[in-house]
């Protein structure tokens, strides 16, 4: 489904220089739910924004579905690190989930019947009337969630979506994508820099190095896909597994960049 060959980014301007992604190859299955891990400013938010058409690579491609990304594709929705400034403030809840809606052309009684399923599928049925700032932190996150669901997109990108809300929230949240996920078979790409979140999540984790980052490691996630906040946390292998990851990151932080291991950790 996502196909991603070389991709370099240098960011150039004023003066500056950043090799912010160096080289990063890897492919992500129809359906798949991935998570991308690595430390804060390796260049998760540049690769996401390369592979969503927001952002021109310096160099390789990035393919979706077999078509070059050179812009948008259609079928993708993204789910921005900042929620806070990704819904409009002057537009109701219902409204914001609509507004991509009307891009697609369906008409009204369409665009109603799925902004009130997305907001159903996040348990915010009662919120199309309220304004984003009347909500909390956890909710806007959800609506911003909802309104890339109401798309029916083929693929999802989120860019850490939870950094910003509380524990309780964030584990919510995690399972309100596991599951959307498992009902919709939709590819997920999930970008993140906690470790356990990563593990948790996904089906398989990309490693990423510091900056200027290149994929470390793919880890192949053989946790039951039914998951659980307290047993799944607690299995044995799930500690191994984020310990494995937990160790990659920190070499990568100590300028291990270029080691590259695709072997998982032993049972
Ligand atoms: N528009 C930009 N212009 C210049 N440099 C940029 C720009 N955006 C990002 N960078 C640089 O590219 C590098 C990677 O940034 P990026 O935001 O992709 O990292 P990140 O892994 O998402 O970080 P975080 O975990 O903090 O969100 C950083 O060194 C950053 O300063
Ligand atoms: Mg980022």
């Amino acid at each position: 489904m996502l196909d991603v060959r070389g991709l370099r980014k240098v960011y150039e301007g004023s003066g500056r220089h950043v090799e912010a992604v160096r080289d990063l190859t890897f492919t992500v299955e129809a359906g798949e739910l991935v998570c991308l891990v690595g430390p804060s400013g390796c260049g998760k938010t540049t690769l996401l924004k390369c592979v969503g058409g927001l952002l021109e690579p310096t160099a390789g491609e990035v393919f979706l579905a077999g078509r070059k990304v050179d812009g948008p594709p259609p079928g993708t929705a993204f789910v921005f690190q900042e929620y806070g400034r990704s819904l409009f403030p002057w537009m109701r809840v219902g409204q914001n989930v609509e507004l991509p809606l009307k891009q697609k052309g369906f008409d009204r009684a369409r665009r109603r019947a799925l902004v009130a399923d997305a907001l159903a599928s996040v348990g915010l049925a009662d919120a199309a009337g309220a304004y984003p700032w009347q909500l909390s932190g956890g909710m806007q996150q959800r609506v911003a969630i909802a309104r890339a669901l109401a798309y029916e997109p083929e693929v999802l990108l989120m860019d850490e979506p939870f950094a910003a809300v509380d524990a309780q929230t964030r584990a919510d949240l995690e399972d309100l994508v596991r599951r959307l996920w498992r009902e919709r078979g939709i590819t997920v790409l999930f970008v993140t820099h906690d470790i356990d979140e990563a593990v948790y999540l996904g089906e398989r984790v990309l490693v990423l190095s510091a900056s200027p980052t290149v994929v470390q490691e793919q880890l192949k996630v053989d946790l039951p896909p039914e998951r659980d906040q307290l047993s799944t946390r607690a299995a044995p292998r799930f500690t191994e597994l984020r310990t494995h990851v937990y160790e990659r990151i920190r070499a990568a932080k100590r300028g291990g960049a270029t080691v590259r291991k695709d072997t998982p950790p032993p049972h």
